[in-house]
Parts: structure tokens; C-alpha cells; sequence
């Protein structure tokens, strides 16, 4: 059976606290969805901006694949604000449950009824395909919503959508309520779950399993508070796992992690690392035990391949890490320890790991070197000076000195900022040699504070193609940052040369 994946990362994903958007951040993040392959696209609330407007307006102009859809709440001045937009489908609401009623609409439940009624057949007499929510419909009374929805089918609505707005369903109710809107209206009933007690997903198929059509959902599970069910982690489940029916829906499975990785830094807000699917941490093996079975057979610690969300696995070593992964991390690098050697390495990880340490590619390869006495094992960047000057009225402006396998260099450099211009000047010299060019630089403080530490990671990529990350954590953003940069291109340079040496065969 096909589900419609009605994504609202652009109206209630927007809605996430502390995120906007401009009308052309609003476009580029519409064009990943329609090439990810969503149904709908709630592009926005049209009523709440020019901006807002415009974005709507930019994304209507674009000719996806993909239906566009605008939010109304069940006023004419937003129906009308949505056809200016240029929208032909509207998902207008009002809320049905008495709290919201008695303390926020100040309106009889008959009254809510009436207007939800008007907006409908409004919008209708527009021309307009209209989708009808009820909001806080979990918290409402059963048989009101009933009548609700009973009452704007018979008005003319095409679809019924059943909001669990602060996520307070069960997935046994938000099945019951859904059989009660099927039989009330014949209609296509869509799901719009919250996650505050983080049962989004599990109540979006608990409702598709009792023959909801469509869920509404959010790239990365953004949203209102605890957020929204999310694209990946639904499409995910329901393409993989054991249901009485096969559920497919039309998204590019492939595209899942791209999608995620632009919508998170173009609002901001970054994915947590054990976030199903997306989370950096989703397909990392570090325990050994882990990393031998995956080895042996990826599903032995994998439900699904990474591939087929556009990832890779990988393996990392710590104070849990045995053999089997130390010599398949350095096998990536051609380096095949002996027995001895590889449970010596293995020990000294151990030891840094009950240290609280995190071992990096770099620092094991460095280890690796000591235990193998092999030259080529070491640290092949060295930063040997330093200096950035920042103020105001002047362009921040860094000189940093290199040493790389014996030669010196020099790098000088402008940027917006001191890390800006720091890791200008340090691609300067590497991007000559190395061509190792910053991908991605991420800032995050620990604790708060003004003195408090912060963590920089880092993905460089080589003119191979070849990726690495490091992480750096101090108390100076800069020192910090230019200490992740370097740690990286060693890890890249190493990777490469190393390949290329072959070394320890
Ligand atoms: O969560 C909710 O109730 C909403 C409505 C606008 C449908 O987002
Ligand atoms: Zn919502």
C-alpha cells in the first residue's frame, strides 16, 4: 500500500523555537524535498509575512513534482492570503478540545463547528483542494470530533488530517480515533503526530495500520517543541520493518541523509548523534564484540544497510574496541599488524579510553607507529606558529606556520572572523599540497558560560574525494579550531599516503 508523505518541514518545522527562514533558504530546502521525493510540501503559513509570502509564493512558481500546500487557520483573510500566495491547497484547522476552546479560541464547541464549516466550503468555492485539521484532535471529545469530521466532509473537505498536537496520544487511541474519522467521512485520513513523549512515529504507523493514507511529517523529526514525527525514521520503518501489509511510499531512500544533513545546517539545529537513521552515531560500530559481528556480517548489528540511507559505517576504536576492529580500521590504511602488535595497540587504546579519552584516526595511526616503530605511522602536519589578530574597524587576518614532512611553510590570510581566517590560511598551504580543502566545520560549547569549553569537529576531503573528520575540545574557539583543521588533514594526508605505501604488507 502507498503512503502520501505530506512533509511540513517548512510550516511547523519552522515553527521549531529559534528557526526562520528567509524566502530563499525556504525555496532550496523545497527543491531538496521534491527531489527526495515527498508528496506535499507545506511550504509555509501564508498569512504571518511578506516573507513567509514570498517563500510560498517562490516555491508555487517552481514546478515541482511535488503538491504544494499553505497553512489557514479557518479565516477568510488567511484562505485569501493562501490563493494570493498562490497555493491551490490549503490545510486550514481550528481547534476542537474543550482546553483549547474554553482558554485560547473563547469559543462554544458549536460555534468551532460552524466556522470549520464556512472555512471549508470557502475554500471550496474557491477552487481550492482543502485538507481539514482539527487540532488537539486527541485531547477532543470523541464524539464531537466525530461530528467534526462527519460535518466539513459533508462540507466538501477532500482530506481530514488528526492532529495529535502536543503528542498525547497512545498508539492504540490515535488508531481508534482514526477508524472513527474512516467510517465518519470515507475521506483520506492523514496523521500529523507531535513527540513529546517520543511516540510521533510509532503513533503515525499505529494510524497507517488501521488505514490512515497519508502521515505528516518533518525532515530531521523538527518541530513545535519536542518536534514532529520524522521523514527518515517513519519512511524508514515502514519500508523495513514486519507489518501484516507492505507499505511503500515514494521517497528516494538514498537522498535520506543529504536531505538531512542540509536542512539541519541550514536552520541550525544539529541532529543528536543516536538519532535513528540520520544521527552520526546510526551505522558507528565502537564495541568489539559489535565490531566483530559487523564484520563477519553487517546485519548481525545493522537492520538495515547504510547505503540505502545514503551513509556508510564505520568503525571507531575506544576502551570497548577489540582486535577485530583495531586491524579492520588500520587495514582502511593497508597497515597489517602482527597478533602482538595489534593487542599492544589495542591496549594502549584502552588505556586512553578509561582516561575519558576519544582515540581519532590520527591518534591510533600515531600508536600504531610507536608499536610498529614505522616512521610513516607519524603525525605528517605539524603546526609550528601561529597568529591571528581580530578587532573591530580591521579585517580579522591569521598567519600560521607549518611544518609538513620536514618542509616549512607559511600561510597568511583575511576572513570574516578569526577561525575564518585562521583556516583560510591554513588551506592555503595544504590546499597547494595536500589539496585537502574544510567541508564542514562545526562549533559546539560545552556547558555554558563564557568560560565554558567548546568542541569543534571538522570534515576535510582531498581532491580523491577522500574524507576525515577530527574533533578538538579546548577552551579557545580559534586554538581549538585550528587544532581540529590540522588533525584532520593528518588523518586525510595519512589515509592517502598510507594507502599508497601499503605499509606493514
Ligand atoms: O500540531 C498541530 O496541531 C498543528 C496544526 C496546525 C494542525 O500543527
Ligand atoms: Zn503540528
Amino acid at each position: 500500500m502507498k503512503i502520501r508523505i505530506f512533509d511540513t518541514t517548512l510550516r511547523d518545522g519552522e515553527q521549531t523555537p529559534g528557526v526562520a527562514l528567509t524566502p530563499e533558504q525556504k525555496l532550496g530546502i523545497a527543491e531538496k524535498l521534491d527531489a527526495l521525493g515527498v508528496d506535499a510540501i507545506e511550504a509555509g503559513f501564508p498569512i504571518i509575512s511578506d516573507g513567509e509570502m514570498q517563500g510560498i509564493k517562490l516555491i508555487c512558481n517552481a514546478n515541482f513534482r511535488a503538491e504544494i500546500c499553505g497553512l489557514a487557520r479557518t479565516d477568510k483573510k488567511d484562505i485569501d492570503a493562501a490563493v494570493t500566495a498562490g497555493l491551490k491547497y490549503i490545510h486550514t484547522f481550528i481547534a476542537t478540545s474543550d482546553i483549547h476552546l474554553k482558554y485560547k479560541l473563547k469559543l462554544t464547541r458549536d460555534q468551532a463547528l460552524a466556522k470549520a464549516i464556512e472555512a471549508v466550503e470557502y475554500g471550496k468555492s474557491l477552487g481550492l483542494q482543502v485538507e481539514f485539521s482539527a487540532e488537539d484532535a486527541t485531547r477532543t471529545d470523541r464524539e464531537f470530533l466525530k461530528k467534526v469530521f462527519k460535518e466539513v466532509a459533508n462540507a466538501g473537505a477532500d482530506r481530514i488530517d488528526i492532529p495529535d498536537t502536543v503528542g498525547y496520544s497512545t498508539p492504540g487511541y490515535i488508531a481508534e480515533i482514526t477508524k472513527d474519522a474512516i467510517e465518519a467521512t470515507h475521506l483520506p485520513i492523514s496523521v500529523h503526530c507531535h513527540n513529546d513523549f517520543g511516540l510521533a512515529v510509532a503513533n503515525a504507523i499505529s494510524a497507517i495500520q488501521v488505514g490512515a493514507q497519508c502521515a505528516h511529517v518533518t525532515i530531521n523529526g523538527i518541530g513545535e517543541r519536542a518536534g514532529n514525527a520524522s521523514l527518515e525514521e517513519l519512511v524508514m520503518a515502514l519500508q523495513c520493518l514486519q507489518f501484516d501489509k507492505k507499505y511503500e511510499t515514494n521517497i528516494n531512500t538514498k537522498l535520506l541523509y543529504e536531505t538531512s544533513r542540509y536542512v539541519s545546517s541550514i536552520v541550525g539545529i544539529h541532529v543528536q548523534p543516536n538519532k535513528a537513521i540520520v544521527g552520526e552515531n546510526a551505522f558507528g560500530h565502537e564495541s568489539g564484540i559489535h565490531t566483530h559481528g559487523v564484520l563477519s556480517n553487517p546485519l548481525t548489528y545493522e537492520p538495515i544497510s547504510p547505503e540505502l540511507v545514503g551513509r556508510t559505517r564505520w568503525f571507531q576504536v575506544g576502551k570497548h574496541a577489540g582486535a577485530h576492529g583495531v586491524s579492520a580500521m588500520l587495514e582502511e590504511y593497508g597497515i597489517q599488524p602482527t597478533r602482538e602488535q595489534t593487542h599492544e595497540i589495542l591496549e594502549r587504546v584502552k588505556k586512553l579510553g578509561d582516561q575519558g579519552k576519544h582515540v581519532t584516526d590520527v591518534e591510533l595511526l600515531s600508536i600504531t607507529g610507536e608499536v610498529m616503530q614505522t616512521q610513516g605511522l607519524k603525525r605528517l602536519v605539524h603546526l609550528t606558529g601561529f597568529s591571528v589578530s581580530t578587532g573591530m574597524g580591521n579585517m580579522p587576518y591569521a598567519f600560521v606556520k607549518l611544518n609538513i614532512e620536514g618542509k616549512d611553510f607559511i600561510g597568511t590570510d583575511y576572513g570574516v572572523g578569526p577561525v575564518d581566517a585562521s583556516i583560510n590560511a591554513i588551506q592555503k598551504i595544504t590546499g597547494e599540497i595536500a589539496k585537502v580543502r574544510i567541508k564542514d566545520y562545526k562549533l559546539d560549547s560545552i556547558a555554558g558560560g563564557s568560560d565554558a569549553l567548546c568542541e569543534v569537529t571538522i570534515k576535510v576531503e582531498d581532491a580523491y574525494g577522500n574524507l576525515a573528520s577530527a574533533k578538538s575540545v579546548g577552551e579557545d574557539i580559534v586554538i581549538t579550531s585550528v587544532q581540529a583543521m590540522i588533525d584532520g588533514i593528518n588523518r586525510i594526508m595519512l589515509k592517502k599516503i598510507l594507502k599508497q605505501k601499503n605499509l606493514g604488507k
